[in-house]
Formats: structure tokens, sequence, C-alpha cells
């Protein structure tokens, strides 16, 4: 009973009276201004953050921990910021951003079909509005190249934000002779940076690749489903995307 009584003090702490009421109910919590601050300090995100990571880890994938999914929630923010949008709607690409890869926990094929439903309930039991909870469920289930259209500007900016984070600090393994074609590509590249511009309605990627490592072909043979995902959400966006590598535009 002491237990009990402890842990009805704690929910009434974190919700309040009212939430708590409806939690008894088993009705919906009332719908609350949900932050990315609420969503890093959420036990549940960050312990799905990095156990997925450590499990892609076990199977030889390149980083996908906070490193990346800061990355990603942040160029998808300056995106969204940069093309005009509003205080609300960059919070929500900031949320998409931080949380698209918890899906890796379950398994990386699908992680994001898993990881829109993860963030679905999560989002839920944190109080944000139904209609939010639609734009980042959406966006996070589409961010995949295999799946994934740009449904909507969370889900065209998440997708341009996920696919340009390509860079040699993700890349795990030590032993460069043992390097597959994605080690290779991504340790290539020493600087990536994807740049919006509102004026001239462009979105355009620049990496910077040491052809000594690995050849440009070998960025396409990999990444040009990625490219052309990337070309359908900045149309979304209403802009032209293009490529930049060592300086020559290539799309
Ligand atoms: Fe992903
Ligand atoms: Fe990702």
């Amino acid at each position: 009973m002491k237990r009990i009584l402890s842990g009805r003090k704690r929910i009434i702490q974190r919700f309040g009276v009212m939430q708590f009421q409806a939690i008894l109910r088993g009705s919906q919590v009332q719908s609350t201004t949900v932050t990315l601050e609420d969503v890093k300090r959420d036990i549940l995100t960050d312990t799905l953050i990095r156990t997925g990571n450590r499990n892609l880890g076990a199977m030889g994938y390149t980083e996908h921990g906070y490193r990346h999914i800061n990355l990603v929630s942040n160029i998808a923010q300056n995106v969204i910021k940069r093309l005009g949008f509003s205080g609300r709607e960059v919070e929500l690409v900031a949320i998409a951003g931080y949380m698209h890869d918890i899906g890796n926990v379950v398994n990386r094929d699908g992680h994001h079909m898993s990881g829109a439903v993860l963030a679905y309930l999560i989002l839920k039991r944190l109080g944000m509005p139904q209609d939010e909870i639609g734009t980042v469920t959406a966006a996070i289930g589409n961010h995949d190249e295999e799946a994934g259209s740009p449904v909507n500007s969370t889900a065209a900016a998440l997708i341009l934000a996920d696919k340009s984070d390509v860079h040699r600090t993700r890349v795990r393994n030590t032993d460069i002779a043992s390097f597959d074609i994605h080690d290779r590509v991504n340790y290539a590249v020493e600087h990536s940076f994807l740049r919006a511009m509102e004026e001239d309605r462009t979105i355009i990627l620049e990496l910077e690749i040491d052809t000594r490592i690995c050849p440009v072909m070998d960025y396409f043979e990999i990444f040009l489903t990625r490219m052309l995902l990337c070309r359908r959400s900045a149309s979304f966006l209403g802009c032209r995307f293009g490529l930049q590598i060592n300086g020559n535009k290539l799309i």
C-alpha cells in the first residue's frame, strides 16, 4: 500500500492532479506543449536511443547515437527556420530529428516504422496534442529511403537532415583494412554542410571528400537513392536540391 501511494505521489508531482485523475479514468492525458528538452529528459527515450545505437554497433553499422540524432535535430531545425517556418514547427522537427532512429532498438529493418510507433506512445504519454503527434510520427515513419516520402514539411526537413549526415566521425570500425563501402565513404567525407537558402529556394548539400580514400562514384553507388529522396524532399519544401562535392556542382 505504501509503495502504491508513493507511486501515486510521483505521478501527481509529474503530471498534476488533473492529469493523474485522467490516467486513473483511463482517458487521454490533457494536451500540453512538449518540448525537445522534455523528450531529452524522458528516460525511456534515452534508453531506446542508447540501446538502439549499441545494437547497430554490434551489427557493424556506423554511429546512430547522440552525435547523429543531435546533429540531425539541429540541421532539420536550421532548414525549417531558414525557409521561414514558425517556432512550433521548428520545435516539432527538432523532436522528430532527436527521436527518428529510436526504432533501431527493435530491428534495423523497418526501424522507421517501429520508431514511429514507439514515438507515438512516448509523445502521447508526455501529453503532446494529437495533431502534433501525427506530424512527428509521420516524419519518423517516412525518413527511410526504402519506403519514405516527404509527406509533410517536418518529414521533408528530417529526410534532408538525416541523409546529409555522412562524415568521418560516424565510422566506428577502427580497422581501415576491413572497411566496407559504407565505412569507406563515410570516412572519406571530411566536411558536410546542408545549406538552405530562402531567397533562391535552394538546398545544397556541400561535401568535401578525400578521393584518395574513396572515389566520388562510391558515394553515388550507395547514396543515389538517398539523393533522389532529398530532391523530392526539397521539392516538397518548394526548393531545388543541389549536391556539391569538392566545390563542383554535380546535381
Ligand atoms: Fe534511420
Ligand atoms: Fe538517422
